[in-house]
């Protein structure tokens, strides 16, 4: 039987800054509202707006922990009020809107599933963030189709290296840039067809020469920049560019006569802010159609490094170095 306790070890944001601002605080242990699940942390998944949280650039929404962390693995110990579609002993992973770098963490039902058998719980923690994001954006917004071709921007990030592989499971060709040659070999290992260094390649003529001169049908960005002008000429007629972040600036000199000769769709959207009942509209198509993938060994969370969570510091150092390759996850 387990005890929980009164307080718990989670890591504040001392004040915004460099990643030594990340330090264990001791915290009250959240309640289970109504619907959800109190968490034993076992892992949680890092992302990059993490990072910007901890710059101070992307606040919690209100209401929501401002401990930072969008994802957790662990195993239930608490219902809160209504909550019945998980028992306390389960193991879950989950999606969160902040609190996940904590030894306990509350998740809404809806918006946690199962933990994959076959799966470690660091394997879980690296898997909502990643794969609610891309489903929503390439499969939902996207609406990729089988036999269409797919590019993915940062294809060696967490998100890239989920988005390659639900693109291929899904019966897509995928292109996927990344900066260094190592990157590249990681990505056509997970299944990209074609994988472009962007360092000494140029995407846009690398995509149309792989797509025999039409172009790609959709587009997953994160960069933005002078990749908005540039996806635009790498996009086929009809083609769909779903930007998820611009880690090179949201603004840009860009040739939009190309948007309306090819017909293209540029769309957009961010997880975060989303309400519950959205969420869990997406983790019900994820337990349906992904979830079957993972406990096949189909897919899976390429994970790149643990820390101890205690050291979530030296998790931010190495995702801003950019030399990891898939997901780093803080251990509890
Ligand atoms: N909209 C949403 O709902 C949503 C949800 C989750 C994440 N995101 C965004 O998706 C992106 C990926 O997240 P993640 O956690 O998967 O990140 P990550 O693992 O840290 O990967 C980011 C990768 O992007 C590449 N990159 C390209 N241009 C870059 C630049 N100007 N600055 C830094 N890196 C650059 C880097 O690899 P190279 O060596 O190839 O350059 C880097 O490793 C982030 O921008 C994040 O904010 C959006």
């Amino acid at each position: 039987m387990h005890t929980t306790p009164e307080t718990m070890t989670a890591i504040g944001i001392a004040t915004p800054g460099a990643p030594e601002v990340l330090k264990p605080e001791t915290r009250p242990v959240p309640k289970p509202g109504p619907g959800e699940v109190l968490v034993a942390v076992a892992a949680a998944g890092v992302n990059r707006p993490d990072v910007l949280q901890r710059k101070g650039n992307y606040a919690p929404p209100p209401g929501t922990s401002d401990i930072p962390g969008l994802e957790i693995a662990g195993t239930v110990v608490a219902l809160g009020e209504g909550a019945t579609r998980f028992a306390i002993g389960q193991q879950v992973c989950g999606l969160v809107a902040g609190g996940g770098y904590a030894e306990y963490a509350a998740v809404h039902e809806s918006n946690a599933l199962p933990a994959p058998k076959g799966l470690s719980l660091a394997e879980a923690g690296a898997i909502p963030e990643t794969y609610f994001t891309v489903w929503t954006n390439v499969f939902q917004r996207g609406r990729l189709a089988a036999g269409e071709s797919f590019l993915v921007h940062g294809g060696s990030s967490g998100i890239g290296t989920t988005a390659i592989q639900l693109a291929k499971a899904f019966g897509a060709t995928v292109l996927a840039t990344a900066g260094s040659d190592d990157k590249c070999r990681a990505c056509r290992d997970l299944g990209a067809d074609h994988a472009i260094n962007y360092r000494t390649e140029d995407f846009v003529a690398a995509a149309r020469a792989a797509t025999e001169g039409r172009g790609v049908n959709l587009i997953l960005d994160m960069v933005g920049g002078d990749y908005i002008d540039r996806n635009y000429e790498a996009a086929a007629d009809q083609g769909r560019i779903v930007q998820i972040a611009f880690l090179n600036g949201p603004k840009a000199s860009v040739n939009f006569s190309r948007l309306m000769l090819k017909r293209l769709t540029h769309t957009g959207s961010t997880l975060r802010p989303r309400t519950v009942a959205e969420k869990a509209a997406i983790a019900a198509e994820l337990h349906e159609k992904v979830w079957p993938l993972l406990e096949a060994g189909r897919c899976k969370p390429l994970v790149h490094a643990t820390f101890p969570l205690a050291q979530a510091s030296e998790a931010h150092r190495l995702m801003e170095s950019s030399a990891h390759i898939g997901k780093i996850v803080l251990t509890v």
